[in-house]
């Protein structure tokens, strides 16, 4: 598949949001989070859609496996065409919501470890025995034998995410700043090409373009850049 654009629709009003979304020009894209979600509710994954655009709904979710098959049932419902959950609620969790969304247009990418986890807080908090660079290409393997369609990652996780899901995995990933761009709290972040040359399928990118002058042009030309 060509190297898609997904722009983040993270913020609290259904006008921005869709004020967004007409400024963005040639993106398909748009992902809707918890904040836009509780804000406006399900209806704003169909009247991005009105636009013409594909939407990722990033709720994240996590639960036993009945509550989660129902969520992504709803969630398919919506219209949207990716649909995130967490790879720790484990197989059966995500068997359930597999099976839920099987035969709608909705695919299901699992989030592994969050990168706001340190490998100490793994230990300690969550009690987890590997280290952030052990558990995610295991979570990853895990939630695809059990339906997932990709997985979403940071930008230092692709190649580990590759290796581990082969060739046909749905990649995802945040953490994606265009050479000069303000990182603001991002971290380790690589460039729109080196993440598309590393492995993802698809890269998120918000604020860089949210706050570009031209949210347009910022799209064409992190679009060119993806499909050079
Ligand atoms: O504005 P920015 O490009 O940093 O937005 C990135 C989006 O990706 C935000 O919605 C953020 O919550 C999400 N995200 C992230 N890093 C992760 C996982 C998700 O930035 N590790």
């Amino acid at each position: 598949m060509n190297p898609e654009l997904i722009v983040v629709l993270d913020v609290d009003t259904r006008e921005e949001a869709l004020d967004t979304v007409r400024r963005c020009g040639r993106c398909r894209w748009f992902k809707i989070g918890s904040q836009l979600f509780t804000r406006c509710g399900p209806a704003i994954v169909g009247e991005v859609r009105a636009l013409g655009k594909e939407v990722m709904l990033d709720l994240k979710y996590h639960d036993i496996p009945n509550t989660v098959a129902s969520a992504a049932r709803a969630g398919a419902a919506t219209g949207a065409g990716l649909m995130t959950l967490h790879a720790l609620g484990g197989r059966k969790m995500v068997a359930a919501a597999r099976e839920a969304v099987e035969g709608t247009g909705t695919r299901l990418l699992a989030v592994t470890i969050l990168t706001s986890h340190s490998d100490d807080a793994l230990r300690d908090d969550l009690g987890l025995a590997e280290t952030a660079a052990q558990a995610v290409p295991r979570l990853a393997r895990t939630a695809l034998e059990a339906g997932a369609h990709g997985i979403v990652c940071s930008p230092q996780e692709i190649a580990l995410v590759r290796a581990a899901a082969g060739p046909d995995a749905l990649i995802v990933t945040p953490g994606v700043r265009p050479a000069g761009a303000a990182l603001d709290d991002q971290q380790r972040v690589m460039t729109p090409g080196e993440a598309v040359r590393a492995g993802a399928n698809m890269i998120v990118v918000g604020r860089p373009i949210l706050r570009a002058p031209d949210p347009a042009e910022a799209v064409d030309d992190i679009l060119k850049e993806i499909s050079a």
